[in-house]
C-alpha cells in the first residue's frame, strides 16, 4: 500500500505517518524530515535549503524530484510508503506518478488532512519533538506520559523547529494555499483522493484514516 498524507503545515502528517508506519509496518518518506537532516548534517543540500526552509519557503521543484527519486529506489520502499510533505507542487504530483510507473509501483490514496488555518496555529505554536528519535509531541495535545522523558526512546532532551515561529508559519501556511491545495483537484479527478476531518482529536483521526482505508478495501475488514 503506497499513500500520500496531503495537509497544511500542522494538519498532523507527520503524527498520522509515525501511527500507519508502527500499525502497517509501511515506511515513513517525509521529505521535511529529510532536509532536515541535511540541513544538520551541514552537506551541500542543507546548506542549499536552510535559508529557504527557515524563510517558510518551498525548496525547488527540482531538488525535491532528485531528492525523493532517490528514496522511492531504496529498496525498502516496496513494502509500501506513506509520503509526508510529497508532493508539494503540481509539478512535483506529476513526477511522482512518472516515478512510480518508471519502478512498476502505484499510488493507493491520496489523504488529506482537513484543518483550519487557526488551528493550525494553535498545533505549530505548542510543538515540539525528541531530539534523539524525532518522536512528536505538543505542550497540550500530546504530552510524553512521563513529564521530560521520550514515550520511544527514552531521551531527555527536546528540540522546537527553527520555521515554527509565528511569521514563518504564516509564509508557509501561504505557500500550501497558493501551491500545494492547487494539486488537489489532480488527485480528485485520478479517483484517488479521500478527505478525512483533521480538527478532530489525534486517535479520532487515526480512526478515520483507518476507516478510510478499509472501506476502500486497501486494509482488511475487521476481524
Ligand atoms: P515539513 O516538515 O513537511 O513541514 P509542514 O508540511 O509545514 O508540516 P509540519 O511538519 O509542520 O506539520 P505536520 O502536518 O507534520 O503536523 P504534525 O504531525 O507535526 O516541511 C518543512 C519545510 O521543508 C517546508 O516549509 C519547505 O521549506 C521544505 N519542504 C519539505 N518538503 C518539501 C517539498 N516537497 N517541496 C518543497 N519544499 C519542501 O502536528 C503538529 C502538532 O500538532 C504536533 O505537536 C502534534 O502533536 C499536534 N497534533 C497533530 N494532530 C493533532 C490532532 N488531531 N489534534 C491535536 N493535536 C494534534
Ligand atoms: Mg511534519
Amino acid at each position: 500500500m503506497n499513500l500520500v498524507l496531503f495537509g497544511p503545515p500542522g494538519a498532523g502528517k507527520g503524527t498520522q505517518s509515525e501511527f500507519l508506519q508502527a500499525k502497517f509496518g509501511l515506511v515513513k518518506l517525509a521529505t521535511g524530515d529529510m532536509l532536515r537532516a541535511a540541513v544538520s548534517s551541514g552537506s551541500p543540500l542543507g546548506r542549499q535549503v536552510q535559508d529557504i526552509m527557515a524563510k517558510g519557503h518551498l525548496v525547488s521543484d527540482i531538488i525535491m524530484i532528485n531528492l525523493l527519486q532517490q528514496r522511492i529506489r531504496l529498496p525498502d520502499a516496496r513494502r509500501g510508503f506513506i509520503l509526508d510533505g510529497f508532493p508539494r507542487t503540481l509539478a512535483q504530483a506529476e513526477a511522482l506518478d512518472r516515478m512510480l510507473e518508471d519502478e512498476a509501483m502505484r499510488l493507493d490514496a491520496v489523504i488529506e488532512l482537513k484543518v483550519d488555518d487557526a488551528k493550525l496555529i494553535e498545533r505549530i505554536a505548542g510543538r515540539f519533538s525528541c531530539a534523539k528519535c524525532g518522536a512528536g509531541y505538543h505542550d497540550s495535545f500530546r504530552q510524553p506520559k512521563m513529564a521530560g522523558i521520550c514515550d520511544v526512546c527514552g531521551s531527555k532532551e527536546f528540540i522546537r523547529r527553527e520555521d515554527d515561529k509565528a511569521e514563518t508559519v504564516a509564509q508557509r501556511l501561504q505557500a500550501y494555499h497558493k501551491k500545494t491545495a492547487p494539486s488537489l483537484p489532480y488527485y480528485k479527478r485520478r479517483g484517488v483522493l479521500v478527505s478525512v476531518d483533521g480538527m478532530a482529536d489525534i486517535d479520532e483521526v487515526a480512526h478515520q484514516i483507518e476507516e478510510v482505508l478499509r472501506a476502500n478495501k486497501k486494509i482488511a475488514k475487521k476481524g
